[in-house]
């Protein structure tokens, strides 16, 4: 399982960019409008920090095909490496039929069952986006979707890639990894508590402190 960071915050991005861990980026609109910046600048700005997919969503308050369509392509000039991300609606697969005609790369997001992960993917999707954390929350285990859908594509071969997005800790992530997710989008946050371990720090302090009985500083 690769990995995405799910934010909008350049400083985190790069953050993640350094530690050599992330190939791509997902943006959404509540992410976007967190950071209070024009959405075409602060996009610009990720693709010349991390070379791999970008993921930036249409307006949401677009929510016709032929607005999606329009947006997209804007989108998709921004800079090579981005992916529209579109929402899961009749009209948004619509958009997205036409958008991978085109060549551009799409991520349905708001992906909530299998079915329509089926659906994004036959429509052409180049990912899809099902959302654990959401899940979750409404005392649905989001990491059997995950399993599900990626039981359907390899029983379909379907090519589309699954990333696990809505991640809230690092169960989610060892979990999204053993249910089959190609990605999973992870905030700052998140990536920073998996580097962690009690134990690690007590070995750290150990080997300091052994090392300094007979060496010094
Ligand atoms: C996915 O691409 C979304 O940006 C994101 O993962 C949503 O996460 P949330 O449910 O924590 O807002």
């Amino acid at each position: 399982m690769k990995f995405f960071i799910d934010t909008a915050k350049v400083e985190d991005i790069k953050k993640a960019n350094d530690m050599g861990v992330i190939c791509g980026v997902t943006t959404n609109p509540s992410l976007i409008a967190k950071e209070g910046r024009v959405f075409e600048e602060v996009i610009a700005e990720i693709a010349s920090i991390v070379d791999g997919p970008i993921s930036g969503e249409v307006k949401a308050t677009t929510t016709d095909a032929e607005g999606m369509i329009k947006e997209g392509r804007e989108i998709a000039k921004i800079h090579p490496n981005m992916v529209v991300k579109i929402p899961m609606t009749v009209e948004g697969l619509k958009a997205c039929k036409q958008l991978t005609s085109e060549g551009i790369k799409t991520n349905v997001t708001l992906i909530f069952t299998a079915n329509q992960a089926l659906l994004a993917a036959r429509a052409g999707a180049t990912y899809v986006s099902p959302f654990l954390g959401r899940l979750d929350d409404i005392s649905v285990r989001g990491t059997d979707l995950i399993a599900e859908i990626a039981e359907i594509f390899k029983i379909a071969g379907i090519k589309t890639e699954i990333i696990a997005a809505s991640v809230r800790h690092p169960m989610h992530v060892t979990d999204c990894a053993l249910a089959g997710a190609d990605i999973a989008t992870v905030p700052y946050a998140v990536i920073e508590k998996m580097t962690e371990h009690p134990l690690t720090d007590a070995g750290i302090e150990k080997f300091q402190a052994d090392y300094k009985a007979v060496f010094g500083e």
